[in-house]
């Protein structure tokens, strides 16, 4: 019931939502993350959150994970940024990535709130060409 509320509350949100646990395992993927990055939530849960990225982050991001861990420095964590993002199809688009630490108990899992930036971009490059 609690659930079944929690996740039309995320699905009334354009952001999306993807939770991963400490190694970067994909283990939540919202119907607006679905939507952004064309995977359904089958095919993404338990896989790595690096599919949904570009080279060289891909092949980067587990390291960014292992960094964070031994050092409990934040680089995105609570400031956000602007970071591309991955879709199935292979194309990519800009997106501002927001996460977030949570410690369900016996373990830590990070939120990552995904918003698409294409349209901003597309009107911002339009409002550029009439200036
Ligand atoms: C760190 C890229 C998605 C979780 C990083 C860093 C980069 C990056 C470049 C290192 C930052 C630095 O050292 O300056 C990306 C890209 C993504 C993506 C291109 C596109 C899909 C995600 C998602 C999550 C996530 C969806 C969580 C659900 C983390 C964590 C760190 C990190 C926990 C380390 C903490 C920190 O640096 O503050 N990512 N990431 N990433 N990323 Fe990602």
């Amino acid at each position: 019931q609690r659930e079944a509320l929690l996740s039309t509350i995320l699905d009334s949100n354009p952001d999306g939502l993807v939770v991963i646990d400490e190694s970067g395992m994909i283990e939540f993927f919202s119907r607006a993350a679905e939507r952004m990055f064309g995977y359904g939530a089958a095919e993404v849960i338990g896989r790595n959150v690096s599919m949904l990225m570009p080279e060289p982050y891909a092949t980067a991001h587990d390291g960014y994970l292992r960094r964070y861990r031994d050092t409990g420095q934040r680089r995105i964590i609570g400031i956000g940024r602007v970071v591309a993002g991955r879709r199935k199809d292979g194309t990519t688009f800009p997106m501002d990535l927001q996460i977030g630490e949570a410690n369900v108990p016996g373990k830590r899992c990070f939120t990552g709130f995904v918003r698409d930036l294409t349209d901003r971009e597309d009107r911002d490059r339009r409002l550029a060409e009439l200036q």
